[in-house]
């Protein structure tokens, strides 16, 4: 009677755990595993101890040895089973927090080893006292006799797990924190017992013992803040100014992506050297896994930058070639700007001497890759002719992000608005690629409009056009028959304005 009491018991309690379990697995829930092994487990063997018990195998007196050991392995492993199960409750309540549908570790993977191997003796002293009845006293000796023994055998391990346990205590570092130890530098995506595991530039994964962790000096790049600085050592000609350079730098510093306003940037003269004025440029990144994206940005603006405003960047020359020969004749620059010249639209009806008049005023600016050439809102007293590259419009709204009006490429050209009306410039252009444009000055353009009235005609509804263009980014499209009328409309008024502007 009381046998078959235990096995409905069994059945229910089965059938209920099963639907737990279920439920339980569609929510990912950490806690599904122990119910599973109460389930399957402790369950079953349970009814077994039950079964065993009522029928006399546990009593040492009448039972047979082979029915009373075989009774104890059965409970041993009842105990097992309940232990197992209750460190994963216990792990579980301690260590993980639910965020919305997921599940986290609260605590590092070394603590809760930690205490998993406590549960695990404890649950071991229990199991040999209370089932085979021997004195754990003796069980903790023979741990404490063979610790020594393991102890000198896995000194190595030992003294990385020590290591690994200070450094989760001190806390020198976290996952994601990008460090240097000796000669690795690398971003730390694992913490154990044994080893900190890094993931290289290079995308290795190099495992540093916790050992070497504790010996060698330890650069933690993204503490006490993620603010890192980079430094560099540029070189400038005797003959530029320092405070030029200084502010040239500065400009390059500050346009560059990834650097920080705050902390400061700064720039200091260093050192008069062999061939050249030495600057330092200091300057704080954040994000130091684009490092190096950042220094590659800001050095090579700065080429431009030193280009564009008639800097030297001097090097030393290695080897010396003497020729008695015809000297080369260097090649004509303004030949090749009058040739520039002559394949934009609006120039083509200029006579050879008048483009060659033009080119003498005008001067090549190069500029890289993401590098501002007008600013929306700046003044602006220059027009640039693209000869090589491709520029690209784009309009800064009142969030502040940026809507793309047009893409320019060789022979067209920018920044005509601003200089023909004298109003602030319409929109921003930046360079997509290296970009090489030539620079018309407001005086060049002013002596060829009054030699050519009819130029500014056909500029002023190049303008329209573009006005047109920048409009229908910003709100409405214009259907096509109405821009035409709109854009000559407009157009005469405009060439009205050009005309009073430039006193044609
Ligand atoms: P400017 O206003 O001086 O400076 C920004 C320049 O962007 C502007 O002159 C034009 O040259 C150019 N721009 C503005 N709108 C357009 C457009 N719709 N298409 C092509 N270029 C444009």
């Amino acid at each position: 009677m009381l046998l078959a009491s235990y096995l409905v018991g069994w059945l229910l309690l089965t059938g209920a755990f099963t639907a737990l379990a279920r439920t339980l697995d569609t929510r990912q829930h950490p806690l599904r595993g122990p119910v599973r092994l109460v389930r399957g487990a402790v369950l079953f063997l349970t009814l077994l101890t039950l079964v065993g018990h009522e029928l006399g195998w546990g009593d040492p007196l009448t039972a047979t040895t082979w029915r009373l050991n075989t009774l104890r392995v059965v409970e041993t492993l009842l105990w097992l089973a309940v232990i197992a199960a209750a460190v994963g409750i216990a792990t579980h309540l301690a260590t993980t927090r639910r965020e919305g549908t997921q599940y986290h570790t609260r605590v590092p993977k070394l603590l809760l080893d930690i205490v998993r191997l406590i549960l695990v003796l404890v649950g071991a002293c229990f199991v040999v006292s209370g089932v085979w009845g021997y004195d754990p006293t003796g069980l903790l000796t023979a741990l404490g006799v063979s610790s020594i023994v393991l102890g000198l055998a896995l000194q190595n391990t030992l003294d990385n797990v020590m290591v690994g346990i200070a450094v989760l205590f001190e806390r020198p570092f976290e996952v994601g924190d990008w460090i240097t130890v000796g000669s690795i530098t690398g971003e730390v995506v694992e913490m154990n017992w044994r080893s900190v595991r890094i993931r290289t530039r290079a995308r290795d994964l190099v495992i540093v013992p916790n050992s070497v962790i504790g010996k060698e000096t330890l650069v933690n790049m993204s503490r006490p803040t993620k603010a890192h600085a980079e430094s560099h050592v540029i070189g400038f000609s005797y003959d530029d100014p320092p405070n030029k350079v200084k502010r040239v730098l500065m400009g390059v510093v500050r346009s560059t992506r990834g650097v920080l306003a705050d902390p400061v940037p700064a720039i200091r003269t260093v050192n008069y050297a062999a061939y050249s004025i030495e600057y330092q440029v200091r300057f704080f990144i954040e994000d130091y896994q684009r490092q190096q994206e950042i220094n590659d940005e800001f050095m090579t603006r700065v080429w431009y930058a030193a280009k564009r405003n008639h800097l030297n960047i001097p090097f030393p020359i290695q080897t010396s070639y003497e020729y008695h020969g015809e000297l080369p004749k260097p090649p004509d620059q303004h030949k090749r700007t009058a040739a520039a010249l002559a394949s934009v639209p609006v120039f083509v009806p200029l006579e050879p001497a008048e483009l060659d008049a033009l080119s003498h005023e005008c001067e090549q600016l190069d500029f890289g890759r993401g590098e501002r050439v007008v600013n929306q809102g700046d003044p602006g007293d220059a027009m640039y002719v693209v000869l090589e590259g491709t520029a690209i419009v784009t309009i800064t709204d009142g969030t502040g992000s940026e809507r793309e009006v047009a893409r320019l490429s060789r022979g067209e050209f920018f920044g005509e608005m601003a200089l023909l009306t004298g109003d602030p410039r319409t929109a921003n252009v930046t360079a997509v690629d290296d970009l090489s444009t030539l620079v018309v000055h407001k005086s060049a353009l002013e002596s060829m409009l009054h030699k050519r009235p009819g130029l500014a005609q056909e500029m002023a509804e190049i303008v329209e056009s573009r006005r047109l263009g920048l409009k229908a980014v910003k709100d409405l499209q214009i259907a096509p028959p109405e821009k035409q009328a709109a854009v000559q409309h407009a157009a005469g008024e405009l060439l009205g304005r050009v005309r009073r502007f430039f006193g044609l």
